[in-house]
């Protein structure tokens, strides 16, 4: 294995560590010199580049967050003469204006080649072919697999999102070794193959690269069981680079490890701003260290999890996410995540990995009711079971009350991307 890691790989923590001072303070100094938004930050703090001399002086600068994008659309937050921007993706956004993000030659030739790295340390070789079923377009899915796998010397079949019946007859022809999807949409896939009477442990595949959603150590077990792959974790945003911020290694599957001599991670706690030791959880912010047209400083991402030493890497590992703060449901006074739920709902007999949660208000207070698919051929008995046990657990686990309705087979809607959990029907 030691023989096909690159040159960022076999650093020692030292050289590591050499390596991320070196290119922060040029990162600062370049934010600093070249984007008005940086440089107004900056002296608001009252700090300069020049006053980064450890890692840990990052902590004196000023935070990003996503709004200071938006403020900037299209262009204001680039760093270098439009003229040098190869590439631009945008982000949607639940509400208004995209969050736009531009790429030079330079950052595009890192991105393919952090992502190239994440496909190996998922089990991918030179000469495997490789499914991408990420969306193609603005979202930084499907460009950002596909330049990586190219890279590593794969052979990319860019299916793209959807059209999902013919996905799976063109996985049954061409015969790839790696998928690269949400996890789920590979639950669509996998009825899709159901429908189609063909078993899917059958199939070429031996590995998934599962990203960009949140999905739980319960869900690698249904994918892995239901298709006979190894199932590991993918880690990106946009504003960051795309795919292939942090990657688990399929040896271990124990966390990503995030690729630190490209994106230096930091969590804060959530609500004071205040940087919290390797182990404590808390809100991710990543500082890029070596992106030209966008460098980003101090960016708060709102996803949850904490640093953890690397093991089968050098880099720092971070923990499975359980979920963004945007998504988290306050329920009569209890946080709770929608990965809460996946873990019960896929912990649960006669139910099918299909739910979905709904908002809604009942008089003062707000009320959610889990609504979750019966598997084929449950008995009335089984999905009334199946109602309570979930509901108990949830009251158990959580600590909130929740409704729970188990519905028919094949009656809640399909993810082709990234699926929404929440169904928030408070307003109306
Ligand atoms: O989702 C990039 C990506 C594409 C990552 C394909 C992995 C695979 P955005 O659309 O900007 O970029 O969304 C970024 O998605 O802040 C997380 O909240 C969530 N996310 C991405 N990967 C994971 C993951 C892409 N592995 C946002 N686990 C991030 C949990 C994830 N959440």
């Amino acid at each position: 294995m030691t023989d096909l890691l690159d040159a960022g790989e076999r650093l020692s923590r030292e050289e590591l560590q050499a390596l991320q001072l070196e290119r922060l303070r040029s990162t600062l100094r370049h934010a600093y010199d070249n984007v008005a938004f940086y440089r107004e930050a900056f002296d608001k703090a009252g700090v300069h580049p020049d006053d980064c001399r450890s890692l840990a002086d990052l902590a004196r600068f000023p935070f990003t967050v996503k709004t200071d994008l938006r403020d900037h659309y299209p262009f204001g937050m680039f760093a270098v003469p439009e003229d040098r921007i190869r590439r631009i993706h945008a982000s949607s956004g639940t509400t208004g204006r995209p969050t736009v993000v531009g790429y030079t030659e330079r950052d595009l030739e890192t991105w393919a080649d952090v992502v190239a790295r994440s496909i190996r340390a998922a089990g991918g070789r030179p000469g495997h072919k490789v499914h991408v079923s990420y969306g193609y377009g603005l979202f930084t899915g499907g460009l950002g697999a596909h330049y990586g796998a190219e890279r590593l010397g794969c052979t990319v079949i860019p299916a793209s999102g959807g059209m999902t019946a013919r996905q799976v007859q063109l996985i049954q022809d061409f015969r790839p070794e790696i998928i690269m999807v949400t996890p789920s949409y590979m639950l669509t896939l996998l009825d899709e193959f159901e429908r189609q009477g063909v078993d899917p442990r059958t199939t070429s595949l031996k590995v998934g690269i599962f990203g960009a959603e949140p999905w739980t150590e319960e869900m690698r077990r249904e994918i892995e069981e239901r298709f006979a792959i190894d199932a590991v974790d993918i880690y990106g945003l946009s504003e960051v680079m795309g795919p292939g911020v942090a990657q688990e290694c399929v040896e271990t599957k124990d966390g990503l490890h995030i690729w630190e001599d490209h994106f230096y991670p930091e969590v804060v706690d959530p609500v004071t701003g205040e940087v919290l030791p390797d182990g404590e959880r808390g809100e991710l912010v990543f500082t890029s260290l070596t992106k030209e047209a966008m460098p980003v400083i101090r960016y708060r991402t709102r996803d949850l999890t904490r640093l953890l030493p690397g093991t089968a890497r050098v880099f720092r590992r971070m923990e499975k996410i359980t979920g963004r703060s945007d998504d988290m449901v306050i329920l009569r006074g209890v946080n709770l995540f929608p990965t809460q739920i996946e873990e019960i709902v896929l912990r649960t007999a006669h139910v099918a990995p299909h739910f979905q949660l709904r908002l809604t208000r009942e008089g003062r207070m707000d009320a959610l009711t889990v609504r979750a698919e019966a598997r084929t051929g449950a008995t009335p008995e089984q999905r009334a079971a199946a109602e309570t046990a979930i509901a108990t657990a949830v009251k158990d686990g959580v600590g909130v009350s929740v409704a729970v309705e188990v519905v028919d087979p094949e009656t809640l809607e399909r993810s082709v991307g990234k699926i929404k959990r929440i169904v928030d029907l408070r307003q109306a």
